[in-house]
C-alpha cells in the first residue's frame, strides 16, 4: 500500500467559465471570455461557455456527484463578473448568494472548498476601460475584489488561490492570442505577468493583514509548469532545461519566494522584463502560504534556437534559446500531451529544493481522453492509468521528503476546454452537451476507492497497474528517436 498523509486533500477542480453557463443571469456582467468565445474563429466549432455544463442551475446535483465520488475537497473559481459585474464597485447580492450557497452545500457534505479568485474570466469592462492586465491599476482593483470575497466567504473558506496560471494568461492571452483577450505581442506577456504578480501581492497583503488572524486560512497562487528534462546529458542541454524551468515556473515563483525574477530572465530580456519597486517586492516576497502547482506533461529540452509553437506550452522560446522535443515512445493524451509521470516527481523535487521545502498542493493534474457513453457506462481506462501514474509520482515525492498536502484532479466534469471548446473531455464525469446529463466514468469510481483507502495499492501488484515510464527513468536521454 502506498499511503498518503491522513489529512491529504483529495480533490477535484473546475473553473467558473468552464462549467457555470448562465452567462447573462443573476446580474452577472460580461467577461473577456464571453467576448472572446463570441468572436468567430476563436474557439473550435464556434463553442462558447454560454451554457457550458449549466452548473449554475445544477449545483446541488453536482455537489451530490462530488459526494458520491468521495471527494474531501473541491476547487472552484469565482466569476469576478458575478460579484462585480463591471469589475469594480458594490458587490452584486445574487452573485454573492450563488457562491455562498455552493460553499454551504460543500460543507454540509464534508467537502472542503478551495477557492480561486480569478481563473481567466476577467470582467470585460476592466479590459476595455483599463487595458486589462497591462494596467498598473489592476493591483488595487483586484485587491478590492478579493476583499469582498474574503469578507463574504472567509468565515467558511480557509484555502484561497489568488490567480490561476498567470503564465497562461500572459502567454496565451497577451502573447500568441490563443486565449482571451487575444492580444499578440512579444513584450506584453512580461508586462501582464508583472501586473498579475503585483495584483496577487496586493490581495495576499489584504488577506494576511486584515483577515488571516480571525479566519485562520491560507492563501497562495496556482502556477502551471510542465517538467523540462534535458534532451541529452550535455552541459548545454542541462543548462537549457534549467533555463526553460526558470522562464516557466521561476518567472512567477521566484518573485513569490525570492523577491525577484530569475537572473536568467533578466540576463536575456533586459528592460523587456519590468522591475519591482521595493514596495512591490516586499509585498510579493513571502506572500504565498502554500505552493499551488498545476501540472500536465513533460518535454525534453535542447539548447539552441527554436521557434515558438503555441501548442507546445513553451512560452516565447526565441527569448529562451532552446527547443522542446518529445520522445515518440511516450503515450499521449487526447490533447497530444505526453504522459510522463516521472516528470511530476522531478518537478516536485525541483520546487522543494529551489523554494526551500514549501508546502505544495497539486491544484490541477489530469488528462483528456476519448470518452464515450456505451450502455450507460464510460470506460476511461486511459484516465485511470494516467492518474495512477501521476499519483504514484506524488507518492514517491512524498517519500523523498516533499511536503505535498493535496491533489486536485482536473476535472470534476467534462467542460469548456477554452479554445478547444467541448471537444476535449477531462472529466471524472461525462457530460452530454446536448442533454447536459452527467454520467460517472469508471475513473470516478476508481478515484473514490483511492480516496477511501487513502492511497494506492503497492506498486506492481493488485490494482497497482502496469509498469510506468518511471521504471526506466528518462531512458530517452540517449537521444535516439527524438522528434520535435
Ligand atoms: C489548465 C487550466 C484549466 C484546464 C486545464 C486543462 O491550464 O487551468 O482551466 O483547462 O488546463 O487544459
Amino acid at each position: 500500500m502506498r499511503s498518503f498523509p491522513t489529512d491529504f486533500a483529495w480533490g477535484s477542480a473546475t473553473s467558473a467559465y468552464q462549467i457555470e453557463g448562465a452567462w447573462q443571469e443573476g446580474g452577472k456582467g460580461p467577461s473577456v471570455w464571453d467576448a472572446f468565445s463570441h468572436t468567430p474563429g476563436k474557439v473550435a466549432n464556434g463553442d462558447t461557455g454560454d451554457v457550458a455544463c449549466d452548473h449554475y442551475h445544477r449545483v446541488r446535483q453536482d455537489v451530490a456527484l462530488m459526494a458520491e465520488a468521495g471527494l474531501k475537497a473541491y476547487r472552484f473559481s469565482i466569476a469576478w463578473a458575478r460579484i462585480q459585474p463591471s469589475g469594480t464597485g458594490a458587490p452584486n447580492p445574487e452573485g454573492l448568494r450563488f457562491y455562498s450557497d455552493l460553499i454551504d452545500a460543500l460543507l454540509a457534505r464534508g467537502i472542503t472548498p478551495y477557492v480561486t479568485l480569478h481563473h481567466w474570466d476577467l470582467p470585460l469592462a476592466l479590459e476595455t476601460d483599463l487595458g486589462g492586465w497591462l494596467s498598473p491599476r489592476m493591483a488595487e482593483v483586484f485587491a478590492d475584489y478579493a476583499r469582498i470575497c474574503f469578507d463574504a466567504f472567509g468565515d467558511r473558506v480557509c484555502h484561497w488561490i489568488t490567480l490561476n496560471e498567470p503564465w497562461v494568461t500572459a502567454i496565451n492571452g497577451y502573447g500568441n492570442g490563443l486565449f482571451a483577450p487575444g492580444r499578440v505581442s512579444t513584450d506584453e506577456p512580461y508586462r501582464a505577468a508583472h501586473e498579475m504578480l503585483r495584483a496577487h501581492g496586493a490581495a495576499a497583503e489584504v488577506y494576511h493583514r486584515d483577515f488571516q488572524a480571525a479566519q485562520g486560512g491560507v492563501i497562495g497562487m496556482a502556477n502551471n509548469c510542465d517538467w523540462r528534462e534535458p534532451a541529452t546529458d550535455s552541459p548545454a542541454d542541462r543548462g537549457a532545461a534549467q533555463r526553460a524551468l526558470e522562464f516557466y515556473l521561476g518567472w512567477f515563483a521566484d518573485p513569490l519566494y525570492h523577491g525577484d525574477y530569475p537572473i536568467s530572465m533578466r540576463a536575456r530580456l533586459g528592460d523587456r522584463l519590468p522591475t519591482f519597486s521595493d514596495e512591490d517586492r516586499s509585498r510579493i516576497r513571502g506572500s504565498a502560504d502554500f505552493f499551488g502547482l498545476n501540472h500536465y506533461t513533460t518535454h525534453l529540452v535542447a539548447d539552441g534556437e527554436g521557434a515558438s509553437d503555441p501548442a507546445s506550452n513553451a512560452g516565447i522560446v526565441e527569448d529562451q534559446g532552446l527547443r522542446l522535443l518529445v520522445d515518440p515512445a511516450w503515450p499521449v493524451t487526447a490533447m497530444g500531451w505526453p504522459v510522463v509521470p516521472d516528470g511530476l516527481r522531478s518537478l516536485l523535487l525541483w520546487i522543494d529544493a529551489r523554494y526551500d521545502r514549501p508546502p505544495v498542493v497539486i491544484t490541477e493534474n489530469g488528462c483528456a481522453s476519448h470518452d464515450a457513453v456505451v450502455d450507460g457506462a464510460v470506460d476511461d481506462a486511459f484516465r485511470i492509468d494516467y492518474v495512477r501514474g501521476y499519483l504514484g509520482a506524488c507518492h514517491e515525492a512524498i517519500e523523498a521528503g516533499v511536503d505535498l498536502r493535496g491533489y486536485f484532479l482536473w476535472s470534476l466534469l467534462d467542460n469548456f476546454e477554452w479554445a478547444s471548446g467541448y471537444a476535449k473531455r477531462f472529466g471524472l464525469h461525462h457530460v452530454d452537451f446536448a442533454t447536459l446529463a452527467r454520467t460517472p466514468k469508471a475513473s470516478a469510481r476508481w478515484y473514490r476507492d483511492v480516496i477511501a483507502r487513502g492511497g494506492l495499492p503497492a506498486a506492481l501488484g493488485g490494482d497497482g497497474g502496469s509498469a510506468r515510464p518511471t521504471d526506466v527513468p528518462f531512458h530517452w536521454r540517449s537521444g535516439v528517436g527524438l522528434t520535435s
